[in-house]
């Protein structure tokens, strides 16, 4: 008998919703048009380009001109800092950001120091929480941009952005929010957060993968990092893909509905009570116990290495806090910006659960970690 495959790494990567799937099929089957052209082959693409563009505005609470198609979370992080710095370069050279970024983030960050920009990096409490102060006192007249993610990708931890953007409002320098882990799976609304730009990733929320999107706060001018004829009013050339923006769209819409977090929030709640009462204080959380994203649970296994557990878990997806590199364990960067201790750090997993999970499949992983455990010791 084969044992049962359950996927937990809905923070690498979502399935397609079968919505989203339906609403794109008549692009890649018949409407194939340029949306730019000018005849009736341009209709059903540029109307559906557009309805999509306003299904994103909608979650996200902006207008519809304020939302840039891209290729995903990544490119859409690369055009908010890049295009910050070579707008505005005249005026700063300076950049803060977080040391538990995406590399998404950080690479842009080393790229443009190459090029003479400064970047401070601040660090992150224990739990992964930015300190607000330490923004205020890391701001100077050559500020341009600040850069800090809505909700950690590896341990769901959600930063204070509100507070955050209206110190960076009170000093007139512009505010980035990379969104790719947090949009659908708690609010999002750019007014809300006092944002001025906010990146998407349409993987990461049942959408395709080579999808994303930016929003870019009316007033605000971004050098574009494609340049070409005028898409995207100008910000990104390139003929803009209505299948792939069809499909953003749509799971935008979906995504309006947050009821079935809550469903996920019960399971992972009940998943890690389970798992303390079978190892008891053998484990530890990490990430920030209330302000942590629904659908995340990065435990560590201490004293054990984590993937190794999972290798043992037979068929669950999840993903490690840690890697092998020349034969030494690595922690990640976030778990060693959090100061999390080697001996716990290594052996981190984390869960991450989806609109698809259920009961049966947690209570499952929780049996195979102690089959796992038990033989282990
Ligand atoms: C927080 C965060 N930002 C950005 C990205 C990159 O998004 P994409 O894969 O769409 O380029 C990811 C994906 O792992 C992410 O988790």
């Amino acid at each position: 008998m084969t044992t049962q495959r359950i996927y937990l790494d809905y923070n690498a990567s979502t399935p397609i919703d079968p919505a989203v799937a339906a609403a794109m099929t008549p692009f890649l089957a018949d409407h194939f048009g340029n949306p730019s052209s000018g005849h009736w082959a341009t209709a059903p693409a540029k109307a559906a380009l557009e309805k999509a563009r306003g299904q994103i505005a909608a979650l996200l609470g902006c207008a519809n001109d304020e939302v840039v198609f891209t290729s995903g979370g990544s490119e859409a992080n690369n055009l908010a800092l890049k295009g910050v710095y070579f707008a505005r370069r005249d005026s700063g050279d300076h950049i803060i950001t977080t040391r538990i970024e995406h590399p998404a983030i950080i690479e842009p960050c080393r790229f443009l120091e190459r090029l003479g920009g400064r970047i401070t990096y601040l660090p992150v409490d224990r739990f992964g929480r930015v300190d607000p102060d330490d923004l205020s006192r890391a701001i100077t007249p050559r500020t341009i941009l600040i850069s800090i993610m809505h909700a950690n990708n590896e341990v769901g931890t959600i930063q204070p952005i509100e507070e955050c953007a209206r110190i960076a409002r009170e000093h007139g320098v512009l505010f980035h929010t990379d969104a790719a882990q947090s949009v659908g799976k708690i609010a999002t609304d750019v007014n809300g957060l006092g944002v001025d730009l906010l990146s998407i990733a349409g993987h990461k929320l049942y959408a395709p993968k080579g999808v994303g999107a930016l929003f870019v706060r009316r007033g605000v001018t971004l050098e574009p990092l494609i340049h070409g004829a005028g898409h995207e009013s100008g910000r990104r050339a390139g003929t803009e893909s209505a299948l792939l923006a069809v499909g953003l769209g749509k799971a935008c819409e979906l995504a309006r509905d947050r009821s079935s977090m809550e469903r996920v929030r019960a399971l992972r709640c009940h998943f890690w009570l389970g798992l303390k009462s079978r190892f008891g204080n053998r484990i530890a959380l990490n990430g920030h116990p209330t302000h942590r994203l629904p659908n995340t649970l990065n435990v560590s296994f201490i004293g054990r290495v984590g993937s190794e557990i999972l290798q043992q878990l037979d068929g669950v997806a999840g993903s490690t806090g840690s890697a092998c590199h020349s034969g030494r364990i690595e922690l990640s960067p976030v778990l060693e910006a959090m100061s999390v201790a080697p001996e716990v750090g290594i052996g981190a997993i984390r869960f991450s659960l989806g609109r698809g999970t259920t009961r049966e499949e947690m209570d499952a992983v929780a049996e195979r970690l102690s089959s796992a455990l038990a033989a282990a010791s």
